[in-house]
């Protein structure tokens, strides 16, 4: 009997990527997220894509977030880059916000209640608390990653903690 014959098919090779999280605590939950982050940024060097998937990835990882992206230190400015959520601020000067604090101060800034933060940017209205976490390469800082959260309090020093080595491991990016 003869075969149909078939329409012949281009071979395309798909790379799927995916990230898994166990529910459970946040501590598990972050320490999850390197390997998988890791995983991601191998045999990849684009800054953009590396950046893009670290942001989803993250925004999988942290259940309360409701915007999670990088603002790129841009000629002592910071520029929006990546990001995961509503459509956001695009410059941001280095003596503005929460993330111009985390850049110049060069540390970790929680704000439990961004009302009382003075100088908070509201991108979003609906954002009640956040915490921006500066990305150091060699020294320099070169990017803040910035989670924001409906919630008041959203963030403590699990989050924190959990977000210090993610941040070690984006400044080794290709910035
Ligand atoms: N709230 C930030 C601005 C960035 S948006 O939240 C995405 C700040 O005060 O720096």
């Amino acid at each position: 009997m003869r075969s149909t014959p078939r329409a012949r098919l281009p071979q395309v090779e798909i790379d799927v990527e995916s990230v898994a999280f166990t529910p459970g605590d946040k501590a598990t939950r972050y320490r999850e997220l390197l390997p998988q982050l890791q995983a991601l940024f191998e045999d990849e060097d684009d800054l953009v894509a590396n950046l893009a998937n670290a942001a989803a990835a993250i925004k999988a990882c942290v259940a309360a977030t409701s915007w999670v992206g990088f603002y790129i230190m841009k000629q002592y400015q910071l520029v929006l880059g990546p990001f995961q959520g509503n459509v956001a601020c695009v410059r941001i000067a280095l003596d503005r916000g929460v993330c111009g604090a985390a850049a110049t101060q060069r540390r970790t800034i929680m704000v439990q209640d961004v009302s009382k933060f003075p100088g908070h940017i509201a991108c979003d209205g609906g954002t009640k608390s956040e915490i921006v976490v500066p990305i150091k390469r060699d020294g320099q800082v070169v990017a803040v990653l910035d989670l924001d959260s409906y919630e008041l309090a959203a963030f403590d020093e699990v989050d924190s903690q959990g977000l210090a080595p993610i941040a070690e491991l984006l400044g080794k990016l290709a910035w």
